[in-house]
């Protein structure tokens, strides 16, 4: 089966909420859904087939029209622009984007360094402020940076905020608030209007309640 409507799922901490969301949204998802390790799972009674992937590259199935929808963090959607349609805020996996790095220090005056996994939110972010910086893109553990003297400042994603706290670092600015969104493609959206309409508002009723 291939599913009338594929979803691309991200992978990771942002999965289980997501999962939550669709279930209460009214759609049954199997229990093995939960710690499963394949990568397509078919569900033929809501005929979906969802396809797990890194948060990262969610918006690119999409954008390729190999996922008609997908559930996409807004620090990836900054980062990367897409062809794809933001369709709903679902008010998951609430963190943000801020500036970090070791108390009590100033940006060096000469060729401040910036690490992040986020290099276009982050270059954008200083030119705004007039600063000019060079950024290092790391894939991850961007906490790591400062502490060992690859870079001045962190940009990075703060949700609970231990990362920061047991790695002895502080928050300077924060940049922008992100929360996950429920992204279309625009060719699938005018294809598969009625069944994209129909998720989009079982998900905004579950995402209203919650909310309130
Ligand atoms: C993210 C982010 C921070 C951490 C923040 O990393 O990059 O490191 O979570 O969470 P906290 O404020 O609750 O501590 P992730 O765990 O996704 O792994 P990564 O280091 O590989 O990016």
């Amino acid at each position: 089966m291939n599913g009338n409507l594929t979803i691309a799922m991200p992978k990771g901490r942002i999965f289980e909420e997501a999962l939550e969301l669709l279930r209460k949204a009214g759609y049954s998802l199997p229990p093995e859904f939960d710690d499963s390790r394949k990568l397509i799972l078919d569900v033929e009674a809501e005929n979906m087939r969802f396809i797990l992937a890194k948060p990262m590259d969610v918006a690119t199935y999409v954008e390729h029209g190999v996922a008609d929808v997908g559930i996409a963090g807004k620090d990836v959607l900054l980062e990367e622009e897409r062809d794809v349609y933001e369709l709903l805020d679902l008010q998951i996996s609430a963190c943000y984007l801020a500036v970090a790095g070791l108390p009590g220090t100033e940006m060096n005056d000469v060729a401040p360094k910036v690490a992040t996994k986020y290099p276009n939110v982050a270059a954008a972010y200083f030119r705004e402020q007039g600063e000019q910086v060079e950024i290092i893109k790391l894939n991850g553990s961007i906490e790591l940076a400062p502490l060992i003297g690859l870079a001045d400042r962190i940009v990075d994603i703060v949700s609970t905020g231990r990362t920061l706290v047991e790695n002895g670092l502080v928050e300077f600015e924060r940049i922008k608030d992100v929360t996950s969104r429920l992204i279309v493609n625009p060719v699938s959206y005018r294809i598969k209007d009625e069944v994209i309409n129909e998720l989009v508002t079982r998900l905004s009723g579950v995402v209203s309640l919650e909310v309130k």
